[in-house]
């Protein structure tokens, strides 16, 4: 789980990254211009594919995990201990994890799959900036998106520490850097996306 985990916290800083070309606030110049490498790109689209199997790799691990824990305690326990031993978003990786992936389903369909439905039927890329500018007009398609990072960063809290403990990186001596590291990027990487489709509503950006 930890290394599809580090491999799609590595997607995660490449896409904000580009994404985050709107805030030129160019008419969408600069963005266009990293989409459509990153849309034509033989490497980058050969890496796609590899990201949607870890995607589902890292699904199918999560949930198989889940699913033994809850099997090896066949006898619940009289008393939970609630938050007194492990804190609510460690607790809660599958419903976080489930939740991410409903967005990613609207997500998908949203952008990534009409672009490449019409590069394949030879119609050439959409103008992704236009389509972001008018889906996020729409304010539940916002408070979507929203909840969908707020998730996300909720999720990376626990596993980007998480991933470092299981490779046997978050020894004693490292343990307080990774931590501060992990929840300055669950706060600063989310934040940056959630400024995306709100900046688009509140017309910051167009
Ligand atoms: C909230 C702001 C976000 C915006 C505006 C945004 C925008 C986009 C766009 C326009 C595409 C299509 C790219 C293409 O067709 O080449 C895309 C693809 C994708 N996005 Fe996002 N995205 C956001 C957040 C996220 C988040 C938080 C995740 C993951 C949890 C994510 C995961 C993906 C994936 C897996 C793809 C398909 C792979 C790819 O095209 O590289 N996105 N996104």
């Amino acid at each position: 789980m930890s290394l599809t985990g580090l491999f799609l916290i590595v997607f995660l800083v490449v896409h904000c990254y580009i994404n985050a070309q709107i805030f030129y606030n160019d008419g969408g110049t600069r963005f266009d211009e990293a989409a459509h490498f990153m849309g034509t790109n033989f490497v980058i689209r050969t890496v796609e594919i590899g990201l949607f199997a870890f995607l589902i790799l890292h699904i199918i691990q999560g949930l198989s995990l889940w699913f033994k824990n809850r099997a090896r305690r066949s006898i619940k326990y009289a008393v939970s201990a609630g938050n007194k031993t492990s804190a609510w978003y460690s607790r809660s990786m599958a419903l976080l994890g489930t939740l991410i992936l409903l967005f990613l389903i609207i997500h998908l369909f949203k952008f990534w799959g009409p672009n490449r439905l019409s590069q394949l039927t030879g119609n050439g890329e959409l103008k992704l900036y236009d389509m972001m500018k008018d889906e996020f007009s729409h304010l539940w398609v916002v408070i979507v998106y929203l909840l969908g990072v707020i998730s996300l960063g909720w999720h990376l809290v626990h596993g980007f520490y998480s991933a470092f403990q299981t490779l046997g990186l978050g020894t004693h001596r490292y343990k307080q850097i990774i931590k501060g590291i992990g929840v300055a990027f669950s706060i600063i990487v989310p934040l940056i996306f959630a400024l995306m489709p709100i900046s688009f509503y509140m017309g910051w950006v167009s």
